[in-house]
């Protein structure tokens, strides 16, 4: 189903759409050959196998075998179905798609997400006006004070929701959107209560951080009081475009940063982004106060391979690193842990003591192992306290995945706790037999077994038949006039060699069209196996396709006689049992005209 989307709009978007500079925006790349090389954004991964080819216009990952193209990237990435990747790409590469009101029909397909995506983006233009209408004079006193300037306003779309019960709710009701809609976004409240009717609007008098995704869409809200008020923070609450712990706040702004830096630095705060930005350190991002998850490593991970982490030196902020610590290990991120002084956050830090000290402190930060161990579980105290440090450290070093690491670490952790290293890995080996395997692993084997599957694998010779028409396409009419379609047992593969004659026949050679219906196969075998070999350079030398091809043909029919012969056989067989001699001299006579037809082709 294309949605409302004119074919020739899809088909101009597809056109214009350079997948490695598409991709590039989402996963780090390095040329390899002919075709670029990543980490893989769809599984956990050291080294790359992720590929993308500029030729075929297509990606595929020899790890978990995800693979398609630009349209089908977006579309895994980021939860959306095919208009709205198309709708998304469209707005990249600069192709307009008429956004014309859509009709009953076309609305309750329109998926709730995309619905609440455009109600949060109306929403963020209200409180960004609202800021600087008079209404709005109080926050942007606010801001001035806290030190934030316009241009962070404007990148960050900062913005004022009014005192009041319902200016937001009054402003979507002229933009056509219902109460519940707003609602389900997370920016109204139905009144409670006897009798009670309608909503109220959920932020009201204060200072508006809408929340994006990577692509710049507004996702959610945070908003703040500018007193003393509590709570400080009120924030959207989860919704379908809005989980809290698969996004990070800023990134949509500074992955740019990120990226040439190397690394990201991480902080807490709304206010630590958006005060280290104005300093002119814009390669931050913010977790928004909880605890990290593994989705934001992964999504960290894509944009860069080190990351800087603010911690408080309180007791929170070490349990926070160990958190984390674990979190980093596991996905494979290097990690350094920058220790502020005691009573300050990144926020008044870099307003108090300016860019360049902060810029030190971060330069200084310490691998995280390394803190973790001379920090946290380092000093002596105690007997008591030694063994429950000695215990601590177990639990720590058996939920590092790798064996090679955690052998590292038991070394330095044997040394810092003055126990023999023997003893020290013969505890973590015992502890980890009576676990469950190790996260990393675990995450692993899940991975694996959803792909693996009883799913039959397709056959070798109707594949490369298939993969050669793909390769040579101005063979295809060739193939499709030699009929040996018919002889395929693979539907899937009958089906798609069909859909390659008609698009061969219609638009005479337009490459990257004849790959999309790769893409469009269903999730298989079949599909897997395809992208994996469209991903390498193309095996058949131009001198030697025709004779390839002719063998090929040559060796399916003979497969498929072979299969006819036996069935008939069987036929025979039972036909001469039963003492049926009508039916064994017809038979006999189909088996002479079945050989006669083979001889004549071959
Ligand atoms: N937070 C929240 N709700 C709260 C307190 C905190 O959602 N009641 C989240 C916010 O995302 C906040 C982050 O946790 O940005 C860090 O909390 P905190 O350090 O208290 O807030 P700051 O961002 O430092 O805010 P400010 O400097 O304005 O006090
Ligand atoms: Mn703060």
């Amino acid at each position: 189903m294309k949605g409302s989307i004119p074919e020739d709009k899809i088909e101009e978007v597809r056109r214009r759409t350079d997948i490695v500079s598409l991709i590039g925006e989402y996963v780090t790349l390095k040329k390899a050959g002919r075709n670029y090389l990543g980490l893989c954004p769809f599984h956990r991964e050291k080294t790359p196998s992720f590929t993308v080819s500029p030729d075929k216009q297509m990606f595929y990952c020899f790890g978990c075998s995800e693979g398609g193209n630009g349209v089908s990237f977006l579309m895994k990435l980021n939860h959306l179905t095919f208009p709205e990747a198309v709708r998304q790409l469209a707005g990249k590469v600069g192709v307009v798609i008429p956004d014309r009101p859509l009709n009953r029909e076309e609305r309750e397909r329109s998926t709730l997400g995309e619905q609440i995506r455009r109600v949060n983006e109306l929403a963020a233009d209200y409180f960004a006006r609202a800021l600087q209408s008079p209404a709005g004079a109080g926050g942007r006193a606010y801001l001035r004070n806290r030190g934030i300037g316009a241009e962070a306003i404007r990148t960050f779309r900062l913005g004022f929701a009014p005192e009041g019960w319902q200016n937001l709710l009054d402003f979507l009701d002229k933009k056509g959107i219902p109460p519940k809609l707003s609602e389900q976004a997370g920016l109204a409240i139905p009144r409670a209560g006897e009798g009670a009717r309608g909503h109220y609007d959920r932020f009201r008098g204060r200072l508006m951080i809408p929340i994006e995704d990577v692509d710049g869409h507004v996702i959610a809200f945070g908003g703040r009081v500018m007193g003393a008020e509590e709570p400080k923070y009120m924030n959207s609450p989860e919704s379908p475009v809005y989980t809290k712990g698969n996004n990070l706040y800023g990134l949509s702004r500074t992955r740019e940063a990120i990226r040439q830096a190397g690394f990201s630095l991480m902080v807490e705060g709304y206010f630590d982004l958006i005060a280290l930005w104005g300093a002119g350190i814009q390669n931050v991002v913010a977790t928004l106060g909880t605890a990290l998850t593994r989705a934001q490593v992964d999504l960290l991970r894509r944009y860069a391979p080190r990351v800087a982490a603010v911690f408080d030196p309180d007791e929170a902020g070490r349990k926070a690193l160990a958190r984390s610590l674990e979190l980093f290990l596991a996905g494979n991120v290097h990690a350094k842990a920058v220790i502020l002084p005691d009573g300050h956050d990144p926020d008044d830090f870099v307003r108090t003591r300016g860019r360049e000290k902060m810029e030190e402190l971060v330069a200084r930060a310490v691998p995280m192992v390394d803190y973790y161990i001379d920090e946290i579980l380092g000093g002596r105290g105690t007997l008591e306290e030694d063994r429950d440090k000695l215990r601590e450290a177990v639990a720590f070093l058996c939920r590092i995945g790798d064996a090679v690491e955690r052998n590292l670490f038991i070394k330095k952790v044997a040394e810092k706790l003055n126990v023999d290293q023997e003893v020290l890995k013969a505890e973590v080996r015992r502890v980890l037999s009576h676990e469950a395997a190790p996260l990393a692993a675990q995450m692993k084997k899940g991975s694996e077994g959803t792909r693996s599957g009883s799913c039959p694998q397709p056959d070798h010779l109707e594949l490369s038949l298939i993969h050669m028409m793909l390769e040579c396409p101005d063979r295809i009419p060739a193939v499709g006039a030699s009929g040996v379609l018919a002889c395929f047992t693979s539907e899937e593969l009958r089906s798609l060699g069909e859909r390659l004659l008609t698009a061969a026949e219609k638009q005479d050679g337009a490459i990257p069209d004849i790959y999309s219906l790769v893409h469009g196969l269903e999730e298989g075998p079949v599909r897997a196996r395809l992208l994996n070999l469209l991903m390498g350079e193309s095996p058949y030398p131009e001198e030697l396709i025709d004779r390839l091809i002719a063998d090929t043909l040559r060796k399916i029919r003979r497969k498929w006689y072979k299969e006819r012969h036996r069935i008939l056989k069987g036929k025979i067989v039972k036909a001469e049992e039963a003492g049926d001699r009508e039916l064994c001299d017809s038979l006999l006579r189909e088996k002479e005209r079945l050989f006669q037809e083979e001889k004549r082709l071959a």
